[in-house]
């Protein structure tokens, strides 16, 4: 198969700790729902697509939603820049996944999965079918799941079409459903009304694969690792300016000076943390810690070293911004071509302070007044990027027009 040329050994605490395919489904099935709900709350587990809300709270919410259907969709569109933690799952370690969203289905009572695989991963989807064809004949999906009676529970898989908005749960819906990928108003909220207007908890992919060992090793074990606020470990899609890029298992907690020795990052002056999206945090700030307590992230990190102009990785993200924004609302539509503007003028020394001033708050409007989170955030970078390399963008090459 594949899949298996694919597979490489991995090793760490807990995500690549040892599993054995089909464990957590047979350990589910002789639990009661609450019981699993239970070890969740204890794991204290958040979903890992950036967020962070408890996964617990989600699936009891979604498996309290009366209706005769549901959904359980993995979120695997992955298209925050700089991320990649999920394609390896996906590629290497597709058991912990698929037997994740066979517990999720069975503690929210749904009875069909659908993976929205991003559009890029195409060459995934033929080895992906063929596992799942594998469960299906092992009974791991299907009727009667390892013959619990009345287990009902299958999987599909959807390709998306390269958009960064469809990762974002409502418009990844909309997407499934045939529509343009646009998010919807919240509420109603997707436990309640979601995929055909049906109950539907959308996980991540690391999120469902953590939620494998939760149920084999007990919550209280995935509580050990990590920080109070950020149980368990984190997987880092490292890139950039370090010598050995890569997806790596971490604490969470751990300091950024921390990580960038792990990957061999020399000379760094700045890591952008949780994509484009995230945060730019300099090198006087590298004692502060990878957690929801602190530096939250989905799990992207690039590294940036001496020799980049900030003013250069911003521009990038900020065109990214301006090509992603789906248009719906204007906080989003308008204000990010508008901080695109400004770091256009900041490039060409054609500026005056008090615009940028303008500009810093037109970001902070966006990040309240957008629609859903790619407006809410896109700001972040701009706002963190010029506020902590002012000296770099201000005083080094980029004049500006001199004001009273
Ligand atoms: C613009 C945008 C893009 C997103 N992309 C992803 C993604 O690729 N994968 C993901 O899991 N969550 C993504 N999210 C977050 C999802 O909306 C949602 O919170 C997440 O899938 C829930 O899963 P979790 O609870 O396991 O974190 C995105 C959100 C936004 C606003
Ligand atoms: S914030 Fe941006 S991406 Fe989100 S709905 Fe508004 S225009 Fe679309």
């Amino acid at each position: 198969m594949i899949m298996q040329t694919l597979r490489k050994k991995r090793i760490g605490p807990v995500i690549f700790s040892e599993y054995k395919r089909g464990d957590a489904i047979k350990k589910a099935i002789s639990m009661t729902r609450e019981d699993i709900l239970f070890e969740l709350k204890d794991s204290g587990l958040k979903g890992r697509g950036g967020a962070g809300f408890p996964t617990s709270t989600k699936w009891m919410l979604t498996a309290a939603a009366k209706s005769d259907e549901k959904f359980l969709v993995c979120n695997a569109d992955e298209g925050e820049p700089g991320t990649f933690k999920d394609r390896v799952l996906m590629m290497e370690l597709p058991e912990l996944v698929f037997d994740g969203m066979v517990v999720g289905g069975y503690t929210i009572g749904a009875q069909k999965g659908i993976v929205y695989l991003r559009g890029e991963y195409e060459y995934l989807l033929k080895p992906l079918e063929d596992y799942l064809e594998v469960m299906r004949k092992d009974h791991l999906l299907g009727k009667n799941i390892l013959g619990k009676k009345d287990f009902n529970f299958d999987i599909d898989i959807f390709l998306g079409s390269g958009a960064y908005v469809c990762g974002e749960e409502t418009a990844l819906i909309e997407s499934l459903e045939g529509h343009r990928g646009e998010p919807r108003n919240r509420p109603p909220y997707p436990i309640n009304t979601g995929f055909r207007g049906r109950p539907t908890s959308v996980n991540n992919v690391e999120t469902l694969a953590a939620v494998s060992h939760i149920v084999i090793k007990g919550g209280s074990w995935f509580a050990k690792f990590g920080s109070d606020k950020s149980t368990g470990s984190k997987l880092f899609s490292v890139s950039g300016d370090c010598e050995k890029p890569g997806v790596y298992e971490l604490p969470w907690g751990i300091k950024i000076s921390e990580l960038l020795k792990v990957v061999g990052a020399k000379n760094t002056k700045a890591v952008q943390i949780g994509g484009a999206s995230g945060h730019c945090v300099p090198k006087s700030q590298f004692d502060r810690t990878l957690a929801y307590e602190d530096v939250p992230t989905g799990g992207s990190v690039m590294v940036f070293d001496e020799s980049r102009n900030m003013l250069h990785v911003l521009k990038n993200f900020m065109e990214f911004f301006v090509d992603e924004s789906c248009g719906q609302c204007t906080p989003c539509r308008i204000g990010n071509v508008k901080l695109l503007e400004g770091v256009e003028m900041i490039e060409k020394g054609e500026f005056t302070f008090s615009h940028i001033n303008k500009l810093k708050d037109l970001g902070k409007t966006m990040q309240i007044a957008s629609k859903c989170g790619l407006g809410q955030s896109s700001p972040n970078p701009f706002i963190s990027i010029l506020e902590n390399f002012n000296d770099e963008i201000f005083n080094a090459g980029h004049g500006g027009r001199n004001e009273k």
